[in-house]
């Protein structure tokens, strides 16, 4: 069959696309997986939800009523536009690790003076591809320069055509929520680093509150939360040939005062074996647990001082009137 028009205008635009290609390799999954579930307590990666079903589980968790941040911080950026595009400046260029996050990223790009280019970085080079080429057609005036990498390693990033006033890191939906306070530092760290003197973070981060707000947003009624957690565990099985029995796990997630996250836990339904790879064998005991999240909850104060230790200057803090979220401004100096 001939190539429709709009699949044929597709790969064209495809073909416009530079890339910027630090792919990493695919092994790590399957070493990851063995160290994570050799641990004790056992743990698996949280960065590993997002294979595709992953990902459309997440949209609809974003959209589930008891799930209050993604709206929030869209009421927060919405309300606080053009306070944002007053300090970016114009000739800003946009750095956004992690996929892009639809309309929060468009509303952002639209209102900012004049934006020179816009850098998404992902693994997920397909995903990352069609995005960039949405995006050159939607923005024609910006260089769309797609970055294929995992945004933890260390960075290079594409040169605009044009020159920028501004580099700005854009990094919403409270994601810094989910790497432990230490790593946080050093990705902040890293982000300072790659901007040298004079850039910028605009970062969302989610507040301490009620626990019983967290709790809800993370065991919801409708079980999506759930369904995400447990997927990990059929990614695992499709491509790494394990064998859960996606029956005899549970879903969990409870807040920890100590440590100020929410963990989301998959829990054995009774004593059971796993096998990974035809060659890795993991004993399950009645109700032992499988941490697959942290997700960190900040008050201002302490991210206040983490950013200040990774070396950045807070500019300013923007809130909804509950105090459920944040959008941070923070400066190289
Ligand atoms: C992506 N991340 C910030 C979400 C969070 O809230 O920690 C992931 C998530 N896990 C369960 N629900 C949402």
């Amino acid at each position: 069959m001939a190539p429709s028009f709009s699949s044929a205008l597709r790969k064209q635009q495809l073909a416009d696309i530079d890339l910027l290609d630090l792919e990493p390799d695919t092994d790590t999954l399957l070493a990851d997986v063995i160290a994570g579930l050799s641990a004790t307590p056992k743990t698996l990666p949280c960065k590993y939800f997002y294979d595709a079903r992953g990902a459309k589980l997440f949209e609809q968790i974003c959209e589930l009523e008891e799930y209050y941040p993604t709206r929030t911080e869209l009421g927060i950026l919405q309300d606080n536009l053009e306070d944002i595009a007053k300090r970016v400046g114009p000739d800003c260029a946009v750095i956004e690790p992690g996929s892009g996050s639809g309309i929060k990223t468009r509303l952002l790009l639209e209102h900012l003076h004049d934006p020179v280019a816009y850098m998404p970085i992902d693994v997920a080079r397909d995903q990352l591809l069609d995005y960039a080429a949405q995006l050159a057609v939607d923005f024609p005036a910006m260089d769309i320069l797609p970055v294929c990498a995992d945004f933890t390693q260390a960075l290079q990033l594409p040169e605009p055509n044009r020159e920028t006033q501004n580099r700005m890191i854009y990094f919403p939906g409270s994601t810094i929520g989910n790497f432990k306070p230490e790593e946080a530092r050093q990705l902040l760290k890293g982000w300072r680093q790659l901007l040298g003197d004079s850039g910028s973070l605009l970062i969302g981060v989610d507040l301490k509150k009620d626990p019983a707000i967290l709790e809800a947003a993370y065991n919801d009624q409708k079980g999506i939360t759930a369904d995400f957690n447990l997927n990990l565990l059929k990614r695992l099985n499709r491509e790494l040939q394990a064998d859960f029995n996606l029956g005899q796990f549970r879903h969990h997630a409870d807040y920890d005062e100590a440590t100020g996250a929410i963990r989301m836990w998959l829990v054995s339904k009774e004593k059971q074996q796993v096998n990974i790879n035809g060659s890795e064998h993991f004993d399950f005991e009645t109700d032992e647990a499988i941490c697959t999240e942290h997700s960190h909850k900040y008050s201002p104060d302490d991210f206040i001082t983490l950013a200040a230790q990774a070396g950045w200057q807070t500019e300013q803090m923007w809130t909804d009137e509950n105090r459920l979220f944040s959008l941070w401004y923070l400066q190289t100096g």
